[in-house]
């Protein structure tokens, strides 16, 4: 009996440890306690209903290998980062690292036995390289399922996060392959289409996507404050963005990390050597002077300065080959002194919020007349947010 008993809870803490923690939730106790509108402590796990099914790839020891992961997401837009949570056993994460390269593959939900099975059996012990037909990519190493219909391939960005269980890899998607299959009329991925598994740990089930609640970034604009309580801005047209879909333009910059006191000697300096070079090699700008803000530290400002010019300019040195992005933006154009711009942006990004528009990228500032000729509350500078798609 006592045998059988052992036998038992070491079978379990062995399915335990093999599903990176998903199981150790799957059997809630609740104790009824006195926490404000019938609320009762459950324990401390992580309570998300569900999590998106992918197989992660890999090719280890010249094999491709998949797992089934549920501890997986984004974390940044752009660059497209990712991060894949794996149980330090796991076959998986030796090729991760032997190649830098690793791939996600997203199920429809006629593929769940093969899913499921992946995440029963290790690579160390079966050979699962023959349950799918295998392509690569280029990057070359990460190995994709043909029959999936979503499945992209990343480079390992070298960064982790080591917990006592698993560790958290980081990779940056470089190419996303879908099937033309899940591409509805407006030609975009048709999430019905694709059909995907989520696996619910709460219960330990696997499930299909449910119903269509409405869009995001959009639905939220119907809600109606509570009685007394002033939004946060009003929607007022004083700071609208105009909504635009934008050409990228070519641009030759500088980018620099300066403190905020340094800001306009630094415009000037760069402005400067970016005019001369191109004036050099017999190029002109095709636009104005621009400052792209792509963050703030605490200390410092990462900047890029430059002009936009057509297309087929080059750089040289610390003057770079970039672009002020296309596709979806917001555009405000401020009249009056720059001083006024900081308060303005603040105000802009309010309203960005408040009407659900995601920013994605740097911040331009497209600076259209020149402020040596020009009385400051003449000065005219449009602002630029770079949106993202469907926002
Ligand atoms: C529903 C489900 C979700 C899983 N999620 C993860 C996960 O997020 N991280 C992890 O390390 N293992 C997870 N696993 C377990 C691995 O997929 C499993 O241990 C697999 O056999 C490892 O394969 P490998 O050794 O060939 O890499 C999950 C398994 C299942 C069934």
């Amino acid at each position: 009996m006592t045998a059988r008993v052992t036998r038992y809870i070491t079978t379990m803490q062995r399915n335990m440890r093999r599903v990176s923690g998903f199981l150790i939730f799957v059997f809630p106790c609740y104790r009824k306690g006195d926490y404000g509108m019938g609320k009762i402590k459950t324990g401390a796990y992580n309570p998300l209903p569900v999590a998106p099914m992918v197989l992660v790839g890999a090719t280890v020891s010249g094999k491709p290998n998949y797992m089934a992961v549920g501890f997986v997401n984004g974390v940044n837009i752009k660059p497209a980062i990712v991060y894949v949570s794996l149980n330090k056993r796991h076959h998986t994460p030796t090729g991760i690292i032997e190649n830098g390269t690793f791939s996600i593959n997203i199920p429809s939900a006629d593929y769940v036995i093969e899913t499921d099975y992946c995440g029963l059996v290790s690579g160390k012990n079966v050979d699962k390289s023959n349950i799918f037909t295998t392509f690569y990519g280029e990057l070359g190493s990460a190995p994709m399922i043909e029959e999936f219909p979503i499945t992209c391939e990343c480079r390992y960005t070298g960064q982790k996060v080591e917990f006592d269980m698993d560790t958290v890899y980081f990779g940056e998607v470089m190419q996303v392959y879908i099937n033309e299959e899940v591409l509805g009329a407006d030609g975009k991925i048709d999430v019905l289409k694709v059909n995907p598994i989520y696996f619910s740990g709460l219960e330990n089930r696997y499930r299909a996507l449910g119903e269509d609640l409405g869009p995001g970034w959009h639905i939220g604009k119907q809600y109606t404050p509570k009685q007394g309580t002033a939004e946060a801005e009003p929607r007022g047209p004083k700071y609208q963005c105009s909504i635009v879909e934008r050409c990228a333009q070519p641009a030759l910059t500088i980018r620099s990390r300066v403190a905020p006191a340094e800001l306009a000697a630094t415009i000037g300096q760069s402005a400067a050597t970016v005019f001369l070079f191109a004036r050099d090699n017999g190029s002109t700008p095709s636009g104005a002077l621009f400052v792209a803000y792509h963050g703030f530290d605490g200390q410092g400002l990462d900047i890029e300065i430059g002009f936009p010019f057509m297309p087929g300019i080059e750089g040289r040195g610390n003057i770079h080959l970039s672009e002020i992005p296309g596709g979806k933006a917001a555009s405000y154009r401020h009249v009056g002194s720059y001083e006024k711009l900081p308060e303005v942006r603040t105000a802009l990004e309010q309203w960005l919020s408040i009407n659900g528009y995601v920013v994605c990228g740097a911040t331009y500032e497209i600076y259209l007349n020149d402020p040596q000729t020009t009385a400051p509350e003449k000065l005219e500078t449009e602002i630029l947010y770079p949106l993202l798609p469907g926002s």
